[in-house]
């Protein structure tokens, strides 16, 4: 089958490998209709992510339809077509029963801390992922979801992780009736942070980021308010001007530890690897929002340490959360949004690239070419499958 392959840092291809096969008596094998690529790929592509190993297929945001099922699965048939959550979770586990799926107990034998995720390198368990013709889909019974009838595929794919993900940053936030809400990042995820913010009670929405096409994007999408922190001296005192000197009521962490924005950050995060990732939308995220606020981070971080101002944190009373997104907890709630009209997903996408142009299509996303803000990968096929029959 054709899959991307990964052969270091900044260098990925479309290359032929074997098929995956049923392993386990609970897995299915799924051929691939659509897969996007998401900012947590770039961490991998830019060789940030330790155990990232050569002949890696990445991807965890994919649809596709049941290709083949083990003896045990018993919720999927050969057929079906189905959204994947990017967690691989058992659902029984002390964790799972919690609905902590992206912390499950099971799936990982690589680390405790995570659960496992598809295409992510072996710290996530050393999965294969789903930019790729076929997918092997552990724990089948457990996380795939059949695509409601009425639900475009594009919308289904946007729900295994960029959509989920923006609502449970915004839902970490505990949002009251007339919040005020910073967002950091208007990627995908900090795009459906700030559109979740407002389904959520919000009086008030501003999203920062440095990239102009983004911004003019999220304006428009999100209905809110934007700052280009380039135009900008001082953050913290940039969004305290914008709130009467209090601050915001929360603050979003939707960039994660490639954050521009602070030299020194950049220096000994991403090129010395001093700490795990430049922390300058944290830092931001931590020093904007008002005493006694909420700070929710979904941006990704490495598991080592990093230099946060945690002083300012317990001295302002905050209230910091974060996780990775446990996907499946959110799929009913926003589908009925979707549903009724609140959020239209797939306008985000701007870029629908054969598998074979998958090279391409990294290099386009991580350079933020040709005003590109998602990225679906089409296998060959597949280009002509709209709605779901
Ligand atoms: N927790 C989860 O479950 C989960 C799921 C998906 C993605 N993520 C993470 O969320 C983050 C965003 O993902 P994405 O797909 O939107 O990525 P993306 O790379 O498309 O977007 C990140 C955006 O942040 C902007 N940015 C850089 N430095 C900034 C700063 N200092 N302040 C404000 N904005 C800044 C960039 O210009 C870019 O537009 C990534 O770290 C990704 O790994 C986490
Ligand atoms: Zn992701
Ligand atoms: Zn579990």
């Amino acid at each position: 089958m054709l899959a991307m392959n990964y052969r270091g840092p900044y260098r990925v291809r479309a290359q032929h490998k074997e098929e995956p096969e049923i392993e386990h008596p609970n897995d299915a094998i799924i051929r691939v209709t659509r897969s996007c690529i998401c900012g947590s790929d770039l961490h991998l592509y830019h060789g940030l992510v330790p155990d990232t190993r050569v002949g890696m297929t990445f991807g965890h945001e994919f649809t596709g339809i049941v290709e083949e099922v083990g003896p045990s699965v018993q919720n999927l048939k050969v057929g079906d077509h189905v959204l994947v959550p990017f967690n691989i979770f058992c659902g029984s586990c002390f964790f799972c029963q919690k609905e902590l799926y992206s912390n499950c107990h099971n799936t990982n034998p690589e680390a405790s801390a995570v659960g496992a995720i598809y295409g992510y390198g072996h710290i996530t368990g050393g999965y294969d992922g789903g930019q790729a013709e076929f997918v092997r889909v552990p724990m089948a019974d457990v996380g795939p979801m059949v695509i409601p009838k009425d639900l475009h595929v594009d919308d289904a794919v946007l729900l295994t992780d960029a959509l989920p993900t923006g609502y449970q940053a915004a839902e970490m936030g505990d949002i009251q009736e007339g919040d005020t809400v910073v967002v950091f990042g208007a990627g995908p995820v900090g795009i459906f942070a700030a559109k979740s913010a407002w389904l959520m009670g919000a009086g008030r929405v501003i999203v920062v980021d440095h990239v102009e096409y983004r911004l003019e994007f999220v304006k428009n999408f999100a209905q809110c308010e934007v700052v280009n922190f380039k135009e900008v001296n001082d953050m913290a005192e940039h969004i305290k001007r914008m709130t009467d000197w209090l601050g915001a009521d929360v603050c979003i962490d939707a960039v994660g530890c490639e954050a521009a924005g602070n030299a020194m950050q950049q220096l000994t995060g991403r090129y010395m690897k001093l700490q795990a990732g430049s922390a300058t939308a944290l830092h931001w995220a931590i020093n904007s929002v008002r005493k006694g606020g909420n700070v929710s981070i979904v941006g990704v971080y490495g598991p080592t340490f990093n230099a946060v101002p945690i002083g300012n944190a317990i001295n302002k009373g905050l209230t910091l959360r974060m996780n990775q997104a446990s996907v499946k907890r959110h799929l009913p709630r926003l589908i009925e949004h979707i549903r009724a009209g609140h959020i239209e997903p797939r306008k985000i996408i701007t870029h629908r690239v054969p598998l074979e142009d998958v090279s391409d299509a990294y290099h386009i996303f991580s350079s933020k070419l040709d005003n590109c803000i998602k990225t679906i990968l089409v296998p060959p096929g597949v280009s002509g499958i709209g709605l779901v029959q």
